[in-house]
């Protein structure tokens, strides 16, 4: 949700900056906008739509010659929270005396009051952001030492913030800070760099100072300097990220979309993640010994994969476990105590309900364990342990083969912890190991075979509506089916417990819905086909995922999507994956921008 970038060096600052946010487009992609610092003067550009439409914008000016020279720059990619999309809401942002310009990622809780301050002392505003407030209190507080008036802006606001901050007179360095946003510096050789996610620097440099919570930076050309809010200088943790980045690329390569190609590398990423995983850390089983209760918080797919998950730990380690969705949670009276396990689920590692409620039960001494895709993520620092799914950067903003990394990731620490606890015998637990490690092949197998995938897709465009069934451990897939359709395609779907629509759903059932069943083998396959022909006989369109061992249906239907067959246990990481294409095709058929989807944003960090 909005992306930061900024540049300090000895090349020019407006290609590095627009590279830049090109990366970190996937964050917000509402409105852009780029400041440099040229001859102690602010020259900003901003515009509405996304990194290109500001290309042009730049591409169209007279002072683009002089403006290219600059070598420091900040520039911004807008998700909107505070005021809606506008070129004055745009960033950066500049204090009403234009001393300073400022991007912003975060949301300030008490911004109106300070504004409401500051319009007493003449201070005036153009935009209906917070982020203007902060420049303008940096300005208010400035008294020739640039450092001391971001740091007492810092000291007065409240909320989450990363920034990037310029000074008119202080022209040889970016002041940047953050606090619950994400915030990197990239150390170059002779130039320095900051951004909200590692892909935006990799191109430049592999060493990364990931900034905590309350840390303020000044970056130079040739330094960097560290300090606490409180002005205490801190050492710098350089990272070589090297080692902790896969060889997943961020390239869209022969790719229309980032999320056709997410969808393909969940052939190798499942294997990834399932290598890097298969062990489960012996300190994690450990703590995990004495649980009595688990419980799975997130949002959006990964609350869908906490919901299948729910399945193979209560059936493996015979704990009782309940899946919430993040922002409700926090209002929940859940008994938690240090024999309950919190497992929180986010590939993003920022999204502020997950955090929020990850913050709420830590209060409360318990363990908690993050399932995660971001390298140091908020989330992943802050709960007691961290498993990685190894998927590497998920730039759709649908998210894809994130979920079928926490599905591999959830099942092999479920399937461990039941043996630890010894509700699974050695033979149990490695035969499901060996059904597990056959799942990459067959989603190769899904991934080779679109034909039909493609015909339901077009009949999809022309739909108001579609209904996605699905019982047991693929009623979770149902619902993430249906959210993939909304989602991208902007098409009302709805997932169901297939054995619940003749208590209501049943009555939408004629020939202009869809009804897509999950009918792979299983116990529930019986009744499944059951509730097949009560749709059928009340003219439905059915169509079915199944195994061709069951090729019973195909005669009956409208359309048969095949998966390989696989346990019950497993099969909703297979089903998964036509029902993803799905709604990427119906998507393209209606011309939609896939990986950037109207009004969504892919890191959500505000509540
Ligand atoms: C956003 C994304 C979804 C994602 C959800 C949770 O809404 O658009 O695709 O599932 O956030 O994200 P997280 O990063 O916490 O998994």
């Amino acid at each position: 949700m909005c992306g930061i970038f900024g540049y300090i060096g000895k090349r020019k600052a407006l290609s590095i900056i627009f590279k830049g946010l090109k990366k970190l487009e996937y964050r917000g992609y509402d409105s852009a906008g780029i400041a440099v610092l040229l001859d102690h003067k602010i020259h900003i550009k901003k515009s509405v739509g996304n990194i290109d439409a500001l290309a042009d914008k730049f591409n169209n000016t007279k002072d683009n010659s002089i403006i290219s020279k600059a070598t420091l720059g900040i520039g911004h990619t807008r998700w909107a929270t505070h005021g809606n999309v506008t070129v004055n809401n745009a960033h950066p942002h500049v204090d009403y005396k234009k001393n300073f310009s400022i991007v912003h990622n975060g949301a300030i809780d008490n911004y109106n009051e300070l504004k409401h301050d500051m319009q007493q002392n003449e201070y005036k505003f153009y935009s209906q952001t917070d982020s203007e407030v902060i420049v303008n209190l940096i300005n208010q507080y400035y008294n020739g030492d640039f450092f001391y008036s971001v740091q007492q802006t810092l000291l007065h606001i409240n909320g989450s913030y990363a920034i990037g901050v310029l000074c008119k007179q202080d022209n040889n360095k970016i002041i940047c800070a953050r606090k619950d946003s994400p915030l990197i510096i990239g150390i170059g050789n002779e130039e320095n760099f900051l951004a909200s996610d590692i892909s935006a620097l990799l191109p430049y440099t592999n060493k990364m100072i990931f900034l905590e919570n309350g840390d303020i930076a000044e970056l130079y050309v040739n330094n960097v300097i560290l300090k606490k809010l409180n002005g205490q200088q801190k050492t710098l943790n350089i990272c070589d990220i090297s080692n902790n980045i896969n060889n997943i690329s961020s390239n869209k390569k022969k790719y229309k979309h980032f999320m056709l190609k997410e969808i393909y590398e969940q052939q190798y990423t499942i294997k990834q993640t399932y290598e890097k995983l298969l062990d489960t850390h012996d300190s994690i089983l450990q703590i995990c010994y004495n649980i009595k209760k688990i419980y799975i918080l997130a949002c959006g797919t990964a609350y869908y994969a906490g919901l299948v998950s729910k399945f193979w730990f209560e059936q493996f380690t015979n704990i009782p476990t309940e899946v919430n969705i993040a922002s409700e949670f926090i209002y929940s009276n859940a008994i938690i105590n240090q024999n309950t396990l919190i497992i929180v689920i986010s590939q993003s590692g920022e999204t502020a309900d997950t955090l929020s409620a990850l913050r709420f039960i830590k209060r409360k001494k318990c363990t908690s364990i993050a399932v995660c895709n971001t390298f140091k993520s908020n989330i992943s620092l802050e709960a007691t342990y961290v498993m990685y799914t190894y998927c590497g950067l998920e730039i759709g903003v649908a998210s894809t083969k994130a979920f079928t990394g926490q599905l591999i990731a959830l099942f092999i620490f479920a399937l461990n912890l039941g043996l630890r606890r010894k509700q699974l015998t050695d033979i149990q637990h490695k035969e499901y190991l060996k059904e597990l490690l056959q799942i990459a092949d067959k989603v190769k197998i899904i991934l080779g075979n679109t034909i039909n995938i493609k015909k339901i897709a077009r009949i999809f465009a022309r739909k108001k509506s579609v209904l996605y069934l699905g019982r047991y451990i693929n009623y979770p897939i149902a619902l993430e089916g249906a959210l993939k359709l909304k989602e991208i395609a902007y098409i009302h779907a709805e997932g169901c417990a297939t054995g619940e629509i003749k208590h209501g759903t049943l009555a939408l059932i004629d020939r202009t819905i869809p009804v897509i069943v999950i009918a792979t083998n299983g116990i529930t396959y019986k009744k499944t086909l059951l509730n097949i022909e009560e749709i059928k006989a009340r003219n439905g369109f059915v169509i079915a995922l199944q195994n061709e061992t069951n090729n019973v249906l195909i005669k009956r239907i409208g359309f048969t999507i095949y998966v390989p067959e696989t346990i019950e246990l497993l099969s909703p990481i297979l089903n998964v994956v036509p029902l993803q294409l799905i709604a990427y095709y119906t998507a393209t058929f209606l011309k939609h921008n896939v990986d950037q989807p109207r009004n969504l944003a892919k890191s959500v960090t505000v509540e």
